[in-house]
């Protein structure tokens, strides 16, 4: 999945200009970028750039499952082409079945000789489920694009006995009988299970439930959570909708002693309309303006939630998990049988990379995040329609992202003119960067501008590079997309002109762009 050695032909004058020493016509005033390498800060966990996957729409079945005997080229009833795709991102871990859907999930549904389980209604997002993707399938899945497993676990209609049942059929070794049926039923070794989600939206869809009441619930399953010997299972609470800290506040106090992380869910409507949402692909410069503001609120949500734990957490032992987050549109209306199925443009991609900039910037807190979704659902990263696929913009900065999972954060200023719209305005730059374990410095720079291209002085404190390569994502307009008819408009290409002199490296943005740098 990696690009090839494209150069972004549109830099040629602009950097003509500014390889020469002087500033280029077409660049907005230098901003200054200055990375504290001598300062590291916390790990980067991978499982920041995980993501969910829920059984509706065409998230999974068509997108992720099509059964072993599909003409669409398949591994074991997995899709040939997505599974490729999600192994060249490294997709660290995997929230699955739910979201709404998990609160109404039995998972003795999907165990067991397929033609035998049964079809039942999905009351959440419409139509019906037939089971053919259980917990057999979805473990499966997880081990053989090497990613860990998270559990949502069914508290809105379930029982801690369920949960826990759950656990011992998927968890257990010797001879207990949910052993043997997972035996029986093909699986002879436990599969590692690392996450177990304790309900989902217990506010909303998992049951309408007041926060001091769900703390209990949570205290009561919590207790049930039985990981075998050595192979730990990480109990995460069902957290607060957006800026609801008082949800975290209740939830912490009640229980927090019980609790390994706290959910948190934040979805960016583009026009604040629940009821019109706003079109995936058709919107001009102000929805822009809107879904990058979108966007960057995470890093104010984040850093209230954390205070609050800071209260009852000063070490930062519970983890904040943002185990949904993104950009949700209307659904397209060539689609209207894909429940939430949207398309995907340059304007996620730049809204995702912001996004997890402010996951890194809060490392010692945020230890996973779960982008919604994986396959044909909200922002996803892959688009399907029969045997296609296409890999959308929000992939690409996934994929340009991967060097940072498991490398140090490193504290990094940036002084930038603003980017403005009518009365909204926003830093034009947004940057991150991080050290990773081969000792190789990386910074990702997102220029939220879609009109400027910005020269940036980068200096490394703390560091003496030598060399700077990269690679950089933009497209010809904000709502330019890979469509199945022209599935590589949006690519990432080679970034060549990065100037590294006397520890300063030099660069010219594209308006609209993201790039990553390597600094050896
Ligand atoms: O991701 C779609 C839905 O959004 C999830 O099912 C739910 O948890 C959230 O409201």
């Amino acid at each position: 999945m990696k690009a090839g050695r494209r150069v972004w032909g549109g830099l040629g004058v602009a950097l003509a200009v500014l390889l020469s020493g002087q500033v280029c016509a077409q660049t907005a005033p230098a901003a200054q970028v200055t990375v504290h390498a001598d300062r590291p800060g916390a790990l980067i966990h991978p499982e920041i750039y995980g993501q969910f996957a829920e059984q509706l729409g065409h998230g999974i079945y068509g997108g992720i499952w099509v059964g072993e005997h599909s003409s669409i080229p398949n591994i074991r009833g997995y899709r040939k082409d997505v599974v490729e795709a999600l192994k060249a991102i490294k997709v660290p871990v995997i929230r699955w079945p739910g979201g709404c859907f998990a609160d109404q999930y039995d998972w003795r549904d999907g165990i067991g000789p397929r033609n035998q389980r049964p079809v039942r209604m999905n009351a959440s997002w419409g139509g019906e489920d037939d089971n053919q993707f259980g917990t057999q399938e979805f473990m499966d899945f997880a081990e053989l694009i090497g990613a860990k497993t998270y559990l949502s676990i069914n508290v809105g209609t379930g029982s801690p006995r369920e949960m826990s049942q759950w656990i011992e059929y998927i968890t257990a070794d010797g001879h207990s009988s949910l052993a043997q049926q997972r035996r029986a039923n093909g699986r002879a070794q436990p599969w590692k299970l690392d996450y177990v989600g304790i309900g989902n939206e217990m506010w909303g869809c998992g049951g309408s439930m007041r926060a001091s009441f769900y703390a209990d619930v949570y205290r009561q399953y919590a207790t049930f959570v039985h990981a075998p010997p050595n192979a730990p299972i990480t109990r995460v609470a069902s957290g607060a909708n957006a800026d609801d800290v008082a949800w975290t506040d209740t939830v912490m106090a009640a229980a927090g002693s019980q609790i390994d992380a706290i959910s948190l869910h934040n979805y960016t409507i583009p026009t604040g309309n629940w009821e019109h949402k706003g079109s995936a692909t058709q919107f001009g410069e102000a929805q822009w303006m809107s879904t990058l503001q979108g966007a960057l609120h995470m890093d104010d949500l984040i850093a209230r939630h954390s205070a609050v734990m800071d209260k009852y957490d000063p070490h930062k032992r519970v983890a904040l998990a943002v185990d949904e987050w993104g950009n949700w549109m209307d659904q397209d209306p060539s689609a209207p049988d894909a429940a939430l199925y949207q398309q995907n443009s340059l304007r996620d991609a730049l809204s995702a990379a912001v996004t997890l900039d402010i996951f890194q910037a809060h490392a010692d807190r945020v230890r996973m995040a779960n982008i919604a979704q994986m396959v044909n659902v909200l922002q996803a990263m892959i688009l399907t329609d029969q045997s296609r696929m296409v890999l959308t913009p929000t992939y690409y900065v996934f994929d340009l992202y991967q060097v940072f999972q498991g490398a140090t954060y490193l504290p990094i200023d940036v002084q930038a003119p603003a980017y403005r719209y009518a009365d909204a305005s926003v830093p034009g730059i947004h940057a991150t960067a991080g050290r990773d374990r081969a000792g190789v410095v990386h910074v990702a720079l997102v220029n939220l501008d879609p009109h400027q291209a910005t020269t940036v002085r980068i200096r490394l404190d703390g560091v003496q590079g030598t060399k700077v390569q990269g690679r950089m994502l933009t497209a010809p307009q904000i709502t330019s997309i890979n469509s199945f008819e022209h599935p590589h408009a949006v690519e990432p290409v080679a970034f060549e002109h990065a100037v590294l002199k006397d520890g300063v490296i030099t660069a010219a943005l594209p308006a609209k762009s993201v790039t990553v740098l390597d600094i050896r």
